[in-house]
C-alpha cells in the first residue's frame, strides 16, 4: 500500500520529505553511531539540535527576544491548567472566549484555579459563529484574556484580536504555522505538536518573559514556566524524538518559503474545498459562518446522512483517510494541515464529486 491522503485531525500527517529524512538517519545519527532516540539530552549532538530547532521557531514566527521558546510535555490539556496557575497572580478572575469544545474544555480546567469570566459564548449557535470582538465582555481586572483561534473540532477559526491590556493566552494547537501571527500581541501562545508542528508527546509553549516567576509553591513545579525556562526546557528529560522531529518540520517549513508561503497555499486549499461544498447544490454543507470558517478543519455533512457510512468506507478504500468528523458534530470533517498538499485536496474533491454523481 502506498502513501495515503491523511486527513485526520491529529495526529495529523507530517511532510513526506520529513519522515524519509527521518528514515534515513533513524540508526545512525550524524555520525553519532546511534539513533537520536537512544542519546542524551544533555550531550552536545542533542543540544545543537535543540537549539537550531528553536532558532528555526523563532526564525519562522519572527518571535521576539523577550519571549522564551518552550518545549515540554502534557499536550495542550496540560496547558489548561498551566497557564491559571502561571497567571493567577495577575488577578482574581480570567477571561475566557467560549467559541467551541476546546475551549469549555480549557475554562473547566481553569476553572479549578482561578475563578473565570466568559467574554462570548457561542454554544447556543452549535459553534458555529464567533461574534466580532467589539462585542466580547471584556473585565477590567482580568488576570489574562484566554482564546482558541482556532477550534478544530467545529472548524471555527478567527483571526481578531480585541484591544486589551491584560496578557492575551492563545491555545493554537491547530493553527499555529499555518499563517504569519504577531506575537508580541499574546502574552502566552501554546500549541500540542500533533497538527502542524510534528508527532504527539511534545508541546509548544511561547511565553513573555516578564510573565515569569510568580509560580505557587504548592503546585507541580514541572507547570512553572521559570522553571522550564531556566532549564532550557530540561528540567526533566524532555520528548527527544518529537523535539528533534519538529525541528525537521521547522527545517521543512522553511525551504517552503516559510510562513507566508505556506499561509497563501492554506488560504488557496481551504477556498478550493469551501467553494467546492458551497456549489455542490446543497448536497455537501458547511454550517459555520463564512467569516470564521476554519483554513485547518473543514468540517461538512452530506444531504442525507444514510450515506456517511457508505462515503468514509468509499473513500477509504480510495486512498483518503480518516474523514470522519467529530462525535460531536456528525459527518465528515477534512482537516487539511501545513502538510496536506493542493493535490490531496484536489483527489477529495474528485472523490466527493464522484460520489455525489452516484449517490
Ligand atoms: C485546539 C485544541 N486544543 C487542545 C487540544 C488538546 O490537545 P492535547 O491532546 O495535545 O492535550 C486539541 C486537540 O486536538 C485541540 O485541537
Amino acid at each position: 500500500m502506498g502513501r495515503i491522503y491523511n486527513f485526520s485531525a491529529g495526529p495529523a500527517a507530517l511532510p513526506e520529505p520529513v519522515l524519509k529524512d527521518v528514515q534515513d538517519e533513524l540508526l545512525e545519527w550524524q555520525g553519532t553511531g546511534a539513533s537520536v532516540m537512544e542519546l542524551s539530552h544533555r550531550g552536545k549532538p542533542f543540544l545543537g539540535m535543540a537549539e537550531r530547532a528553536e532558532q528555526d521557531l523563532r526564525d519562522l514566527l519572527t518571535i521576539p527576544d523577550n519571549y522564551k521558546v518552550l518545549f515540554l510535555q502534557g499536550g495542550a490539556t496540560a496547558q489548561f491548567s498551566a497557564v491559571p496557575l502561571n497567571l493567577a497572580h495577575l488577578g482574581q478572575s480570567a477571561d475566557y472566549a467560549l467559541t467551541g469544545h476546546w475551549s469549555k474544555k480549557a475554562i473547566v480546567d481553569a476553572k479549578r484555579i482561578i475563578g473565570i469570566s466568559t467574554v462570548c459564548d457561542t454554544s447556543s449557535d452549535g459553534f458555529t459563529a464567533v461574534p466580532s470582538v467589539d462585542e466580547w465582555d471584556l473585565s477590567d481586572d482580568a488576570a489574562y484574556l484566554h482564546i482558541t483561534p482556532n477550534e478544530t473540532i467545529a472548524g471555527v477559526e478567527f483571526d481578531c484580536l480585541p484591544d486589551v491590556s491584560v496578557p492575551i493566552v492563545a491555545d493554537l494547537s491547530s493553527t499555529i504555522l499555518s499563517r504569519q501571527i504577531d506575537i508580541s500581541r499574546y502574552g502566552i501562545i501554546y500549541a500540542g505538536a500533533q497538527k502542524n508542528i510534528g508527532p504527539a508527546g511534545l508541546t509548544i509553549v511561547i511565553v513573555r518573559d516578564d510573565l515569569l516567576g510568580q509560580f505557587p509553591e504548592s503546585a507541580p513545579r514541572l507547570m512553572d514556566y521559570s522553571v522550564m525556562a531556566d532549564s532550557d526546557s530540561m528540567s526533566n528529560t524532555p520528548p527527544t524524538f518529537a523535539w528533534y522531529l519538529a525541528g525537521k518540520v521547522f527545517g521543512w517549513l522553511k525551504e517552503q518559503g516559510g510562513l507566508s508561503a505556506i499561509e497563501a497555499l492554506n488560504k488557496a486549499k481551504a477556498e478550493r474545498l469551501y467553494s467546492y461544498i458551497d456549489d455542490s447544490d446543497g448536497y455537501y454543507t458547511n454550517p459555520v459562518m463564512p467569516n470564521v470558517r476554519s483554513r485547518m478543519n473543514v468540517p461538512f455533512i452530506l444531504h442525507d446522512s444514510a450515506f456517511d457510512a457508505e462515503f468514509l468506507s468509499l473513500s477509504h478504500e480510495t486512498g483518503l483517510h480518516a474523514l470522519k468528523g467529530h462525535r460531536s458534530v456528525g459527518g465528515m470533517r477534512a482537516s487539511i494541515y501545513n502538510a496536506m498538499s493542493m493535490e490531496g485536496v484536489e483527489a477529495l474533491i474528485d472523490f466527493m464529486d464522484s460520489f455525489k454523481k452516484t449517490h
